[in-house]
């Protein structure tokens, strides 16, 4: 039989006589494909109580008995990633035998039985493990996990509430970390609205093609997931720890330095604008960042908003750049313009 005979290999970690049994399945499950005359084939070697030969129910040379090796769950500990504990063969970590249910008989040998029947004797039933079963089983393990669950300060919905398997594959997966698909596409899955806000606003936040540069899938010390703090405030004091989300990546120079040369573009001759509107005005404290910048995405460049708030108020915001710098009108101020190059004497006042 050649290849064959290693194609039809079974565990015999069963009895003989439900090798036999599965090598019909098998067949019949190729029956089923092939035509219906096979059927009859399997239903005439039944009846003549023959079984299939010993040696086409040997294990290959070096293959172990184990519910991976067989046919039947073959394709559980194969993948780019596969998690240690299925690796082991330990499936009984994670799955539970049902002491209450039967395995389906399989002493019954009518071909009509077989075709139904799924497990071979002596394989127990197994409680189907879903959430919060699931969740509690994979927190035995990673204790690490469920103390970042617990001390998170914005719980992720996803986590609490639909499952560590809406994002990873228990046993194996193609994607480091056993994720089931790949950020951001994994967020996307159920995060459409951010997808459509990609979609539709073409100059993109570098660090959103990974939404991992800025959020804690699992949450963590700050809000909405954030690996490090931003003020969720669009008006406050300055403190630099209000921005450490942005500084962990950006260099916090483009807005401390009062005068500066090539820290930022955002600078009036070497006047720091950055550092006038986020440091300097002092009527109503401070601005944050997201006054003016989108944080994933924007229609125009350098992620300036097209409509800003003020206390309650949402209000538009025009904002033009030039070669070597820009204006804004908005609500807060008539035209102002900065010009790295010939500083801009703009009027005094709103
Ligand atoms: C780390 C825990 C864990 C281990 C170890 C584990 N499983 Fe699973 N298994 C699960 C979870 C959780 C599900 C449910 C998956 C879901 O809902 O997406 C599952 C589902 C299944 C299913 C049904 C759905 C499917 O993916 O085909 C089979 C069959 C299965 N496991 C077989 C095995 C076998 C065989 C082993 C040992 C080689 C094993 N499992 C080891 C956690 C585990
Ligand atoms: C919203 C999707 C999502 C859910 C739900 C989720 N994870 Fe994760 N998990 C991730 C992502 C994404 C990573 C990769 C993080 C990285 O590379 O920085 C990860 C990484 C991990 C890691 C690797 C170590 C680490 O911290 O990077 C473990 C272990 C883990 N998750 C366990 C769990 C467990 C247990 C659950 C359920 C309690 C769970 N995850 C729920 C998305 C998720
Ligand atoms: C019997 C213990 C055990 C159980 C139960 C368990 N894991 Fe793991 N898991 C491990 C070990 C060991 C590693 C490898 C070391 C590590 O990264 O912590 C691992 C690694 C991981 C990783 C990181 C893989 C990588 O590529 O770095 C993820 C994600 C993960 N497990 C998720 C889960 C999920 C989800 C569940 C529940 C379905 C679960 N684990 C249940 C022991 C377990
Ligand atoms: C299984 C579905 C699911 C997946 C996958 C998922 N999320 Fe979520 N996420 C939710 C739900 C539900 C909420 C709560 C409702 C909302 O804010 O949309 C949420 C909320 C959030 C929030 C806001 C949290 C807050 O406190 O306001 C962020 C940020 C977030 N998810 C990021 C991510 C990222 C990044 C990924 C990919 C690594 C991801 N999500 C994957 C379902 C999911
Ligand atoms: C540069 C950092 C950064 C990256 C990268 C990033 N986010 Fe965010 N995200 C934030 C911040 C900051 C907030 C809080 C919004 C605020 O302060 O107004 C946020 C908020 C969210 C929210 C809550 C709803 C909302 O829009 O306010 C979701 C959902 C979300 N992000 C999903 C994602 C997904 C999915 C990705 C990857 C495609 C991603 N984020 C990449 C910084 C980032
Ligand atoms: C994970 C790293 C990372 C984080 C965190 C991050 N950024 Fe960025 N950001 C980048 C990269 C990379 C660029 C492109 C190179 C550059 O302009 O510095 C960029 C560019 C920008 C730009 C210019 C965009 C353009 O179109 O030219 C703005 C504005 C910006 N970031 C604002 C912020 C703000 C505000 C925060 C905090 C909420 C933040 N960034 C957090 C990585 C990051
Ligand atoms: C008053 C509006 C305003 C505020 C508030 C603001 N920015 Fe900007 N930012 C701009 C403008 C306008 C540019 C474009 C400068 C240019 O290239 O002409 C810019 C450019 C940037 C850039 C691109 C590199 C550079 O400096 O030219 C980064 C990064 C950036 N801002 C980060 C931040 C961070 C982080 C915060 C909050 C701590 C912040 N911005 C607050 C208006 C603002």
């Amino acid at each position: 039989m050649g290849d064959k005979q290693n194609e039809l290999s079974f565990g015999n970690s069963y009895p003989p006589s439900v090798s036999k049994l599965q090598f019909i399945f098998f067949t019949l499950s190729l029956g089923w494909r092939s035509s219906g005359v096979m059927l009859k084939v399997i239903s005439v070697i039944l009846s003549m109580g023959l079984g299939v030969g010993a040696s086409s129910l040997a294990f290959a040379a070096g293959e172990k008995p184990s519910c991976t090796t067989s046919k039947c769950h073959g394709s559980i500990a194969v993948g780019k990633v596969v998690h240690p504990p299925v690796k082991g063969g330990e499936c009984e970590t994670c799955h539970v035998a049902d002491e209450g249910a039967k395995p389906e008989k399989s002493a019954d040998k009518s071909p009509e039985k077989s075709k139904k029947s799924k497990l071979p004797t002596g394989h127990a039933v197994f409680k189907p493990l879903s959430f919060p079963q699931a969740n509690e089983t994979c927190l035995m393990c990673h204790d690490g996990i469920a103390e970042t669950i617990k001390k998170a300060v914005s719980p992720h919905s996803a986590v609490v509430d639909s499952g560590c398997t809406a994002c990873h594959d228990p046993h194996h997966s193609a994607q480091g970390k056993l994720l089931k698909v790949e950020v951001p596409k994994l967020c996307f899955g159920c995060h459409d609205a951010m997808e459509t806000l990609l979609k539709e606003n073409e100059n993109q936040h570098p660090p959103v093609t990974d939404c991992l540069g800025c959020h804690q899938p699992h949450g963590g010390a700050n809000r909405t997931l954030l690996k490090e703090k931003f003020t969720d405030k669009n008006y406050l004091p300055f403190d630099e720890k209000e921005f450490a989300l942005c500084f962990s990546c950006h260099d916090a120079a483009l807005i401390t330095k009062e005068t500066v040369s090539e820290e930022t573009g955002f600078r009036n001759g070497k006047r720091n604008m950055h550092f006038f509107h986020i440091r300097q005005a002092k009527k109503w404290g401070g601005r944050s960042c997201r006054v003016c910048h989108e944080l994933h995405a924007s229609k125009g460049p350098k992620l300036i908003r097209t409509k800003t708030v003020y206390r309650e108020f949402e209000i538009p915001m025009k904002y033009e750049p030039n070669t070597n710098g820009g204006g804004c009108t908005a609500a807060c101020h008539t035209l102002k313009k900065y010009d790295r190059l010939k500083p801009v004497e703009n009027k005094k006042g709103r």
